[in-house]
C-alpha cells in the first residue's frame, strides 16, 4: 500500500519505519526541515532501540522517503496518518492546533479518495472536526474518509510494540474505510477492534487513564507500606501474580511523567468536566501523583536539611523512564530542579538523555558527567531517578569509596535493600522503611507544607 505519515516524532517515525518494513511504500512528512534532513542523512533525531537499522534499511530499499511537503506526501497515498503532537494546553485540554493545521493542509491538497487517519491522541469528537476542516478546504465533491487509529506504543520498546501490538483499534464511519484499514493490519493476526470514531478516541484515553491510576494506586500503597512497615515490592509481587491484577505498572516510584500520562489524564478529566461529569478518581490520581514527588523531596530534607548549599548530589537518570532520551514531563528533571533550588550542586548522568536535559537544565549548578561513577566522586548522596537497567548493577563497594557519605535515595526501587543496608548505607527507597530512621509522615508534617508553600525549588 502507499502510505503517508505526517509528523515524524516518536510515534510517526517509528510508525513510518514499521509500515515500510511491512512492505508498504511510505512517505514521512514533517514541518521541521532540520529533522527531515537528519533522518534523510541516517541520523535519528530520537533514541529508540532498533529504530535506526529499520529506517536505514527501508530508505535503502526505496520503500521509505521523507519530505517537508504535505502536498507531495499525500499525493499518491491511500492512507494518510496524522501523528503530530497534542500537548497539554493551559486548561488541561489537549492542544489540537497542530491537528487542525494538518487537516487544513490535507484538505487543500486532496487530489482523490484517501482515508485520513488520526493516530495522535485526541479527545472524543476530534475526528468529526477533522472531517469538517478537510471538507471545508477540499475541492467540491472530493471523496475521503476519516478514521481513528490511536497508538499504544511505549517509548523504549516502541519498535516491538508497533510490530506486535496487543490489539489495533480502528474507528471508522464507512465500510470502505474499514476495509482499507483492515488491509493494512490484518497480516498481524492480532485482534482489530473495529468501532465508531468516538469509541476509538475514548479507548486511548481510557487505557492511559487506567494505567496512570494503576501506577498511582501502587504509589499510594507505597506511602502506606512505609508507615505500616511493609515492603511495597513484596506487596506488588503478591498482587501481580493474581491474573486479574497482573504485574505490569505496579512499580512504586517517584510518580508517572512523560509526554503521555500527565497530559492524557488531564485531558480526560477535562473531557469529563466538559460533559458535566466530575471524574473524581482521575482528580485524585493527578493530586497523588504530584504529592509523590514532594514526598520524595521531603525525605531528602529530613536527612540533609532544607538548605542544601554546599552539598553535591549525584543523580543517575534524567529521562522520564528507562530506554528513552525523552525528558518531557520527566519527574527526574523536576526533582533535579527542586534540589538545585534548595542550593545543591548536581552531578548528573543519563545514558541517552544528556543532550535533551542540557537544553532545559542549562549549566547553572549542574555538571554533566560521562558515567554513573563520575557523578559520585565527592558527592554527599546518590540519587537514582530513572529506571535504566544499568543502574541496578552498580558496584556498591565502589560507590561507597566515591561518595563522601554512604547515602542513597532510590526513587525507582532499583537496588536490593538488604544488600545496600548490609554494605553500610543509609538507604531510602519507595514504600520500604529505612533502618534507623524514624517514620516519616510527610503528609502531616508542618515542615513539609512550609517547604512547599515557600515555593522552594524552581
Ligand atoms: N510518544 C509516545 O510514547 C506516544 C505513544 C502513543 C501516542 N502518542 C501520541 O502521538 C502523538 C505524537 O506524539 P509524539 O511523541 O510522536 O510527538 P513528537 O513531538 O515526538 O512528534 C510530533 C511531530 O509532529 C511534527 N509536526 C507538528 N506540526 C506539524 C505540521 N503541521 N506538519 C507536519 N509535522 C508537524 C513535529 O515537528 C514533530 O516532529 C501525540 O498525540 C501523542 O499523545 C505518543
Amino acid at each position: 500500500m502507499k502510505l503517508c505519515v505526517i509528523g515524524t516524532g516518536y510515534v510517526g517515525l517509528v510508525g513510518a519505519a514499521i509500515f515500510s518494513d511491512w512492505g508498504n511504500e511510505v512517505i514521512g512528512v514533517d514541518k521541521d526541515a532540520s529533522k527531515i534532513e537528519r533522518i534523510k542523512a541516517g541520523d535519528m533525531p530520537i533514541y529508540e532501540p532498533g529504530l535506526s537499522e529499520i529506517v536505514l534499511n527501508n530508505i535503502k530499499e526505496n520503500r521509505l522517503t521523507f519530505t517537508t511537503s504535505v502536498a507531495d506526501g499525500i499525493k499518491d497515498a491511500e492512507i494518510v496518518f496524522v501523528c503530530v503532537g497534542t500537548p497539554q494546553s493551559e486548561t488541561g485540554a489537549a492542544d489540537l492546533s497542530a491537528v487542525w493545521e494538518v487537516a487544513e493542509e490535507i484538505g487543500k491538497n486532496l487530489t482523490g479518495y484517501k482515508v485520513i487517519v488520526t493516530k495522535s491522541t485526541v479527545p472524543v469528537g476530534t475526528n468529526e472536526k477533522v472531517k469538517t476542516i478537510i471538507r471545508a478546504n477540499a475541492k467540491e465533491g472530493m471523496e475521503f474518509d476519516v478514521a481513528s487509529n490511536p497508538e499504544f506504543l511505549r517509548e523504549g520498546s516502541s519498535v516491538d510494540d508497533m510490530k506486535v501490538p496487543d490489539r489495533t483499534v480502528v474507528g471508522t464511519e464507512t465500510a470502505k474505510a474499514l476495509e482499507v484499514m483492515t488491509r493494512l493490519y490484518t497480516h498481524l493476526g492480532k485482534p482489530i477492534v473495529a468501532c465508531d470514531l468516538r469509541s476509538a478516541e475514548m479507548i486511548k484515553y481510557a487505557s492511559n487513564g487506567f494505567l496512570a491510576t494503576k501506577i498511582t494506586f501502587i504509589n499510594e500503597m507505597a506511602q502506606l507500606c512505609e508507615r505500616a512497615g511493609a515492603d511495597v515490592c513484596t506487596v506488588a509481587k503478591g498482587m501481580g501474580l493474581d491474573r486479574r491484577v497482573g504485574p505490569a505498572f505496579l512499580n512504586a516510584g517517584i510518580g508517572y511523567g512523560g509526554s503521555c500520562f500527565p497530559k492524557d489524564v488531564a485531558a480526560l478529566y477535562k473531557t469529563s468536566t466538559d460533559q458535566d461529569y466530575d471524574f473524581s478518581l482521575l482528580r485524585g490520581v493527578m493530586e497523588v501523583n504530584k504529592a509523590q514527588k514532594d514526598h520524595f523531596v521531603f525525605k531528602v530534607t529530613r536527612l540533609l536539611g532544607k538548605n542544601l548549599s554546599g552539598k553535591t548530589l549525584a543523580v543517575l537518570g534524567l529521562a522520564f523512564k528507562g530506554d528513552t532520551d525523552d525528558i518531557r514531563e520527566s519527574v527526574s528533571i523536576e526533582i533535579v530542579k527542586l534540589l538545585r533550588g534548595m542550593g545543591a550542586k548536581l552531578k548528573v548522568y543519563d545514558p541517552e538523555a544528556m543532550d535533551n536535559a542540557k537544553k532545559v537544565l542549562g549549566d547553572v549548578s549542574v555538571e554533566y558527567c560521562k558515567s554513573s561513577y563520575e557523578t559520585m566522586e565527592g558527592a554527599d548522596a546518590l540519587f537514582i531517578l530513572t529506571e535504566w537497567k544499568e543502574f541496578s548493577g552498580i558496584d556498591l563497594e565502589k560507590v561507597k569509596s566515591l561518595l563522601k557519605e554512604p547515602i542513597i535515595f532510590d526513587g525507582r526501587n532499583m537496588l536490593d535493600k538488604e544488600a545496600v543496608q548490609k554494605s553500610g548505607y543509609t538507604y531510602f527507597a519507595i514504600g520500604k522503611r529505612t533502618n534507623g530512621v524514624e517514620k516519616i509522615d510527610s503528609r502531616k508534617s508542618d515542615q513539609r507544607s512550609a517547604f512547599l508553600t515557600n515555593g522552594n525549588g524552581h
